[in-house]
């Protein structure tokens, strides 16, 4: 797989290129940045790198970083605004276990800091990994006590691990990166869970459960019956979290029926309330808005409160139609 630009709000990632490598050691270790997550008088336990260190093989920046040789180990990327480089970001895989990653990030000048394009590039970033190579889980180490690094981590949606590093990494990795780069209990370990997007038809009838009563759906007190119905279903998409020791959980889910040619008829969206309010519902309806491309209309029964919300993804409330149910369903 190719890498190619990815655009985020503010700024664009362009691939680095072997060019781009000794720039890219330079803004790490000797720019007006470095000081905020290397050397002393601040962090005397992880010294400024040489370039030999920095470059190394075996967890350092190796050429597959500039090259896109490995897109599966890691790649780097500079960070664009305006038509310039204000920084890089990288994600590493090698390491950890799979659907796992780990990503680093730094500017090259304190005037590119606090502008918002650490958070924007990082997100950009965990999106195009979690759409284009199904991961599902992503990692970062800054130190604890860089206070603005671990501030932006968590404007792009990373949390502290509830689970230590080796949940995450590779048995025989840990004696080589299990402390990270500040030491025993040095770094904040944050991570942001992805949700990924499949089209199974088989569920358990607990997990259908789950998700049905969180919402407070009637139907939910019959999960072998919606299990079934699952089956039955002509296209159901549903997204799921994944947690640090690789359970899957159901957080949400669009099911339709169709007649093969014209129409479909979406008839479940929901999605978990701890879950809502993050685009998951949105990019259910864009999966199956896609799927039924060349038919010629969609309908849904909306729920009166939730008219914007599909008004937002592309559809039109009927003028002079009700929907109409004999049902023994209350909710
Ligand atoms: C860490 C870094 C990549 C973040 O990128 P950035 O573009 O500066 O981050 P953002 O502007 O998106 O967000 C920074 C946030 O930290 C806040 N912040 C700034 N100084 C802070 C401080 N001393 N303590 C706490 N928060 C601070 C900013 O106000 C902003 O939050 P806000 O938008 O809520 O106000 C960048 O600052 C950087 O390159 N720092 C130097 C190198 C470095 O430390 N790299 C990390 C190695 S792990």
């Amino acid at each position: 797989m190719k890498a190619h630009m990815i655009q985020g709000t503010k700024i664009t990632l362009t691939p680095a290129l072997p060019s781009d490598r000794q720039t890219v050691y330079e803004w790490c270790f000797h720019s007006e940045t470095t000081k905020c997550h290397a050397g002393p008088p601040d962090y005397p336990e992880a010294p400024i790198a040489s370039a030999e260190e920095f470059f190394r093989e075996n967890g350092g920046y190796e050429d597959y970083f500039f090259t896109g040789e490995r897109p599966r180990d890691g790649r780097g990327f500079l960070i664009m605004h305006g038509g310039k480089a204000v920084g890089f970001v990288s994600y590493a895989s090698f390491h950890l276990k799979p659907g796992v990653t780990e990503c680093d990030i730094w500017m090259n000048s304190e005037a590119h800091c606090g502008k918002g394009f650490g958070t924007d590039a990082l997100v950009a970033l965990t999106e195009y990994l979690n759409r284009e190579q199904g991961v599902h889980t992503l990692i970062m180490r800054p130190c604890a006590r860089n206070a603005r690094a671990v501030r932006a981590y968590n404007k792009a949606g990373f949390v502290p691990s509830a689970k230590p590093i080796d949940a995450y990494m590779l048995t025989e990795y840990l004696s080589l990166f299990g402390d990270g780069d500040y030491g025993p209990g040095g770094d904040a370990l944050l991570v942001k869970p992805m949700i990924t997007y499949r089209d199974t038809h088989a569920f358990t009838p607990q997990a259908l459960q789950d998700l049905f009563l969180s919402v407070e759906w009637s139907s939910g007190h019959y999960p072998e019956k919606l299990a079934a119905a699952m089956q039955n279903f002509g296209t159901v998409y549903s997204a799921w979290e994944t947690d640090a020791a690789g359970n899957e959980c159901l957080v949400g889910l669009i099911s339709a029926m169709d007649d093969g040619v014209m129409t479909a008829y979406v008839h479940y969206l929901l999605v978990h309330p701890a879950y809502q309010r993050r685009g998951i519902g949105k990019r259910l309806v864009e999966l199956i808005r896609e799927h039924y491309r060349e038919y010629l209309r969609i309908v849904v029964v909306a729920y009166n409160a939730e008219v914007d919300f599909y008004a937002s993804c592309g559809f039109k409330k009927a003028d002079g139609a009700s929907a109409m149910f004999i049902t023994s369903l209350w909710t």
